[in-house]
């Protein structure tokens, strides 16, 4: 059995320009592009200060005053790679020239109407963009992807996505201000994740809550059923707040087919962000015997490696390999109408039991 992992990546690479250096670009966007041997022309933040750090850790050789001034020694080949929280999207979009090649971070603004505008600015101004959904892209997914494509554990008909970790929010200063945090900027991932398996669900049901020791955060722990009708179950789970050591965090992806199924753990979110060993387990029914529990080697994980995938996707594009980005803003307004949907659901709130 051939199972594939790896992301396809653009013929000739294009050169990249940053427009943010925090936390994620260090942590993955950089690392990613090393591995890749994709080339970073240059970097932008409005902290400049960490725009030359992250240009001195990275070899970049440029660091750029203002957009104008990243604008004026940009190449036209650039894609250029936003990475800043999701209130700042639409104005960074705003300078950037028609025509242009963008990948932005999730989430593709604060919320559905936000995602709305970014949509329309980057058809109107004809930019080939995509957004910055990297799990799609983990080794681990595509070697899921690989396996199920090829049949091997039947149809697919379960999905769930379950993470009880203890997730330091205070590494996103931001976030303190927000009235969405999980399902906006964590769960927004797995509800990216399950569309990419299942499509757009016919409906989404979910309840997201705080906790009492970080009143300074919204919501941090959220359940979220995606509903795909009746013989389909796709459901998330997380709580960020197991602050109890690591003995029993976990953190699993489980795909259930009709004839397998398979177990992914996803080690970079637990012991947060050292991270622990992922894990790619997998079982496939054999008649007359006992199923037998089987474990993949996959090498690379989703951090920083799902980074390459995402933008060698608005590079595939670029070069005219593919229509559009399978990332594509098209697309991916998508997950942002779910997350709207997960936020309106919480709103709602259950039925209530009558006597
Ligand atoms: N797996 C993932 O996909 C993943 C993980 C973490 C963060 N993110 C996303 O990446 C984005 C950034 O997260 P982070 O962890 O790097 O946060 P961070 O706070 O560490 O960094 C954000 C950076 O953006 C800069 N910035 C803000 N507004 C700007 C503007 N208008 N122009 C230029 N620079 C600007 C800030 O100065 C800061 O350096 C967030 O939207 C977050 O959702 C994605």
């Amino acid at each position: 059995m051939i199972i594939e992992t790896s992301n396809t990546l653009p013929r000739q690479a294009r050169p990249i320009i940053l427009i943010g250096a925090g936390g994620i670009v260090n942590g993955a966007h950089l690392p990613a592009y090393k591995l890749a041997g994709f080339w970073v022309a240059g970097i932008y933040d409005i902290d400049r200060e960490k725009a030359l750090r992250t240009a001195t850790d990275f070899d970049i050789p440029l660091v750029y005053y203002t957009i104008e001034d990243m604008l004026d020694r940009s190449p036209r080949s650039a894609v250029f790679d936003i990475a800043v929280p999701g209130s700042e999207i639409l104005a960074v979009l705003r300078q950037l020239p028609d025509a242009a090649y963008v990948l932005m971070q999730k989430p593709m603004g604060e919320d559905l109407a936000m995602a709305r505008e970014i949509l329309a600015l980057t058809r109107e101004r004809r930019m080939t963009a995509g957004v910055n959904f990297q799990l799609r892209y983990a080794p681990y997914i595509n070697a899921a992807r690989n396996i199920i494509s090829q049949g091997l554990i039947g149809e697919l008909c379960d999905i769930e996505v379950n993470v009880n970790v203890h997730t330091p929010w205070n590494l996103w200063k931001f976030l303190y201000s927000l009235p969405r945090v999980e399902i906006l900027y964590h769960s927004i991932h797995y509800i990216d994740l399950v569309r990419t398996f299942l499509g757009n669900p016919d409906s989404v049901y979910a309840k997201t809550t705080r906790h009492p020791s970080m009143p300074e955060l919204a919501s941090v722990r959220s359940a979220i059923i995606m509903d795909y009708g009746e013989t389909i179950r796709a459901n998330i789970l997380t709580n960020h707040c197991h602050d109890f050591g690591l003995e029993q965090q976990h953190s699993y992806i489980r795909l259930e087919g009709t004839r397998g199924a398979i177990l992914i753990k996803m080690g970079v979110l637990m012991n947060y962000p050292e991270g622990v060993a992922d894990s790619f387990q997998y079982v496939i029914k054999e008649n007359g015997k006992v199923p037998e529990w089987k474990t993949l080697e996959v090498a690379g994980s989703w951090f920083p490696h799902g980074f390459i995938g995402s933008m060698a996707q608005v590079m595939l594009a670029a070069e005219g390999a593919i229509e559009r980005p399978d990332n594509s803003v098209e697309d991916a307004i998508h997950t942002m109408a779910c997350v709207e949907a997960a936020y309106e659901s919480n709103v709602r709130g259950g039925v209530r039991p009558l006597l």
